[in-house]
């Protein structure tokens, strides 16, 4: 009884001495412990290597080796491998190691793998959401600039052109109409292209930064936009350009969708938090999963995870709509 007792007690060290979310360090140092062997090692088997590593990630060259007066236990199921202990020889002569310890470390180590494995895989996953969406911000400026430099200017001097000829014409009335028409058309075109060029990436961002590009952005908003900034710094590239587009889409979902009859804006960053939240007075009703294609809110929500934050959207039928992102601002931001 007493040796159960015992076995119990070690068994409870264990979930005592090992806390959440261990270190393979701590795994090993905290064996050790309850052991009372300080020469124990524990490896872990590399899946995609194909070759143990030991607490610290680095590789064996083939089978850990037991020293003397120590001997190796693997820790694995029948089909497969999970990693593997060197230890007092003498552990051997205890039936509760093999039949009690060894199927607890094996339980403790996989969950600490699996647990590991996830974190690296998530972080991969916002590594690589980020990367596409930087590589779709290049190239929306370059489109801008392209459009700004190239189609723009173009415009812009058959435009001198016309208006010219419009001044020439004013002695041929029929004429000098038609001309002032094209002038008001051309003129219309090379709005709506320098709107379409803004949207796609106002250099206003890059040049004076968020608070900048806000106040530009309600100034030629078709509702009234009421700004709450406190923005003292700038902030990192990529948390600017997904601030700005959460606000620019429910600022345009609010002109679309909501029938308001304005749009209150409120950015702030504080704490090592950046939190933009853009109510409206509309209709209500948005939703960010009812659309089967990708939409403008959908988009967000992948915009705003690859940097870590969060979109919250609250949007009662009639009761209008608010949409609030949080961000995490970089330490050394
Ligand atoms: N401020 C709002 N007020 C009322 N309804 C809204 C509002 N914002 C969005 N919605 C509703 O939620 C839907 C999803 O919005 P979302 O911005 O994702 O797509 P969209 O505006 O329709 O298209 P896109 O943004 O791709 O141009 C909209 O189609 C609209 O029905
Ligand atoms: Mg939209």
């Amino acid at each position: 009884m007493s040796e159960v007792a015992s076995w119990l007690d070690t068994i409870a060290r264990i979930f005592h001495w090992i806390p959440d979310l261990a270190t393979p360090e701590q795994v090993q140092s905290a064996l050790r412990e309850i052991l009372d062997d300080p020469g124990l090692e524990l490896y872990w088997w590399d899946w995609e290597q194909e070759r143990y590593v030991d607490v610290a990630g680095v590789p064996t060259p083939a089978e850990p080796r037991a020293g003397p007066g120590m001997a190796l236990s693997r820790v694995e199921y029948e089909t497969r491998r999970i990693g593997a202990l060197v230890h007092d020889a003498r552990l051997h002569d205890v039936p509760e190691f093999t039949d009690t310890f060894l199927p607890l470390v094996r339980i403790a180590m996989e969950r600490d793998r699996l647990h590991r494995d996830l974190v690296a895989k998530l972080d991969q996953l916002n590594a690589s959401r980020l990367r596409i969406l930087q590589a779709g911000d290049a190239e929306r400026r370059r489109l801008e600039r392209n459009l700004h430099d190239g189609a723009q200017q173009r415009l812009t001097a058959s435009l001198l052109g016309i208006r010219t000829l419009a001044v020439k014409l004013e002695d041929q009335p029929e004429l000098a109409r038609l001309a002032r028409g094209a002038q008001e058309e051309l003129q219309g075109a090379i709005d709506e292209l320098r709107e379409l060029a803004r949207g796609l990436h106002p250099p206003l961002l890059a040049r004076d930064g968020l608070a900048a590009a806000l106040r530009a952005g309600a100034a030629r908003a078709s509702l009234p936009v009421e700004l709450d900034l406190d923005l003292p710094r700038r902030l990192p590239v990529d948390l600017e350009a997904a601030a700005y587009y959460v606000c620019s889409e429910a600022c345009t979902n609010a002109v679309k969708h909501a029938r308001a009859s304005g749009v209150w804006l409120r950015a702030v960053e504080a704490g090592k938090t950046l939190t933009v939240i853009v109510r409206d007075d509309g209709v209500g009703g948005a939703c960010i999963e009812c659309q089967d294609e990708a939409s403008g809110l959908g988009g967000l929500v992948d915009r705003v995870e690859a940097l870590g934050g969060t979109l919250e959207l609250v949007s009662p039928e009639g009761r209008g709509t608010t949409l609030t992102a949080t961000f995490p601002v970089p330490s050394g931001a």
